[in-house]
């Protein structure tokens, strides 16, 4: 399988919160994850949106703290970071298309990660799209102050992370979906593949006229799996897979190219 990453003119990948929980963030529906050990979470994270439009001074009051954001703010990137990193360096890989709000690609070094569910560092406007760091804004003085945090136009920000329910922005969603159909190589890591429309890339990958080859790690497997959109299934830690692979590709190049 190496060799098909090794003989790639452009990778891509699409990574889930299983490259992150050997950072030590919990994902949502492995095992252990967040949503499987409390499934009330998972459905009071379904109002979290419709609160925001309803009445954004309750969602900030509400949002200000957050054990999940403390937890990501805390993490460190881990070996199946770096690994995608290199494979960016190597110039292999062009692109990292993430469903996870941690920033940890960013922070392991890769240089051109889409955020497709958002990112927590960040704020965004829903009315013009403008995004501001988070730590721009001094969120619980402004909230003593009786006010949210607003955006140049006036609208009032939000998380940049995008909720259940919350549109993907159109300039994520446009970019992710052109990085897709160049790519000839795919790899999907880390993610149980049912959200949508996230897991709908895998599949237009697999599915246009140059089909690209699709490369799945994750511990366990998925819809990707079953339904043969994958054409290699790695069953393992992408901890420990990833690093193996960058191995094996240099190896190869080492040797042939
Ligand atoms: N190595 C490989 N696979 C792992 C590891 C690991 N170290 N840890 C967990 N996994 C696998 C789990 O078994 C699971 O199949 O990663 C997958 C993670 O799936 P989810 O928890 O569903 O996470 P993800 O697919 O990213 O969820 C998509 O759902 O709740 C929303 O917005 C949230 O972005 C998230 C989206």
């Amino acid at each position: 399988m190496a060799e098909v990453l090794a003989n790639s003119v452009y990778a891509v990948a699409l990574t889930g919160a299983g490259v992150s929980t050997e950072s030590g963030i919990p994902d949502f529906r492995g095992p252990s994850g967040i949503w499987t050990r409390d499934p009330e979470a998972e459905r009071r994270a379904y109002e979290v949106y419709d609160k925001f439009l309803r009445n954004p001074v309750e969602y900030w009051m509400e949002s200000v703290k957050s054990p999940i954001r403390d937890a990501i703010e805390r993490a460190e990137p881990n070996p199946s970071h770096y690994a995608l990193a290199e494979l960016e360096k190597m110039g292999i890989l062009k692109c990292i298309i993430t469903q996870n709000v941690d920033n940890l690609h960013q922070k392991s070094g890769s240089q051109n990660v889409i955020d497709f569910h958002g990112n927590v560092s960040k704020l965004r406007c829903l009315k013009c799209g403008r995004r501001y760091p988070r730590d721009m804004f001094d969120i619980p003085k402004i909230l003593e102050e009786g006010k949210i945090p607003l955006c140049e136009c006036k609208y009032p920000l939000k998380s940049d992370v995008v909720y259940f329910n919350e549109p993907i922005p159109q300039d994520v969603y446009t970019r992710s979906v052109e990085e897709v159909v160049k790519c000839d190589v795919m790899i999907v890591a880390g993610t149980s593949a049912v959200v949508y429309p996230a897991a709908q890339l895998p599949r237009i990958a697999k599915n246009k006229p140059l089909p690209a080859s699709v490369v799945e790690i994750n511990a366990e497997p998925t819809p990707l799996t079953v339904e043969g959109i994958s054409d290699y299934f790695i069953q393992g830690k992408t901890g420990e897979v990833l690093p193996r692979i960058v191995e094996e590709v240099k190896k190869f190049l080492a040797k042939y190219k």
